[in-house]
């Protein structure tokens, strides 16, 4: 039996025990401490926890950008670290979407080149990848802006413009950092709402990073992050009220910590 078919061909993703250290020099910092997360074809997964709790580290290893200094990674069936850099640059090709929060367009290219370079990479004839990129756009309600460059768009309209080259490929996982960090409220309810379509209708896959309950809300399932821990992984909502909760618990022990201080400071003036 081949390598490829010992997971379950449903489950896209599959992190065991990974660690991840930076190095500078021989000093060694530790992020992500042992992370376990399976995710099934079809789903949409929220990452949330504090700056500087791995979320983005995290995201750099399923999108194979970087590898774990420990634990394993599997990919769409493949062990990601025994594949050779071109298997792994194919791997990547056919299985992920990258949508990012400084959207990442090519500004001396237009539009509809900028979606059609996946299917370039994947050498795709360009009178076809061209095709593709405007149906492409349509669907993200482009369709009439391919011609312009990158900077003769709006914020969302350039945010569009880089889903529909993470989705370009049709690939089964769109990985997402913060794609609404740089848009106003409303502007990233429609990109929310374009990407929830997108996992309900075409069963695309989504791992999204955000800071922002209203952003979150809109997955099924919710993985918040903890010093470089999976501290709740479940039902988005669920997870999202536990979350609030949390947060109510600090801000209230932080009041009354204030309050102590005042009295015993008030103590110490009279
Ligand atoms: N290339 C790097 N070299 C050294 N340390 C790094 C590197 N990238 C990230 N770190 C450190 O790793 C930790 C986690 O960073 P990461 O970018 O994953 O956080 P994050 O959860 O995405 O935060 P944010 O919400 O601010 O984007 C931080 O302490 C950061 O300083
Ligand atoms: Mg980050």
């Amino acid at each position: 039996m081949s390598e490829a078919v010992t997971t379950s061909s449903d489950t896209l993703v599959e992190l065991t025990d990974v660690r991840k250290s930076y190095f500078s020099g021989r000093i060694e910092t530790p992020v992500l401490h042992g992370i376990n997360l399976t995710m099934a074809a079809g789903d949409f997964v929220a990452i949330m926890g504090q700056s500087g709790s791995g979320k983005s580290t995290l995201m750099n290893i399923l999108g194979c950008l970087d590898t774990p200094t420990k634990g394993e990674y599997r990919l769409a069936g493949h062990a990601v670290k025994s594949l050779n850099p071109a298997a792994l640059a194919g791997l990547r090709n056919r299985t992920l979407g990258f949508v990012f929060q400084s959207f990442n367009l090519l500004k001396r290219m237009s539009v509809l080149d900028n979606v059609a370079l996946p299917l370039l990479y994947a050498r795709v004839p360009r009178a076809q990848a061209r095709e593709r990129a405007q149906a492409q756009l349509v669907k993200v309600g482009l369709g009439e802006l391919g011609k312009r460059q990158p900077n003769q768009l709006s914020g969302g309209q350039q945010q569009r413009a880089a889903i529909a080259r993470a989705l370009v490929g049709d690939p089964p996982l769109v990985l997402a950092d913060e794609p609404t960090g740089n848009l106003d409220t409303r502007t990233s309810t429609d990109i929310m709402n374009l990407l929830t379509t997108l996992n309900r209708d075409r069963g695309q896959s989504i791992i999204l990073v955000t800071h922002e309950p209203d952003i979150a809300a809109y997955a099924k399932r919710l993985v918040r992050l903890k010093d470089g821990l999976v501290l709740y992984d479940g039902p988005a909502r669920e997870g999202l009220a536990q979350m609030q909760s949390d947060l109510h618990f600090e801000a209230q022990s932080e009041r009354a910590q204030d309050t102590s201080g005042q009295t015993q400071h008030n103590e110490v003036r009279a």
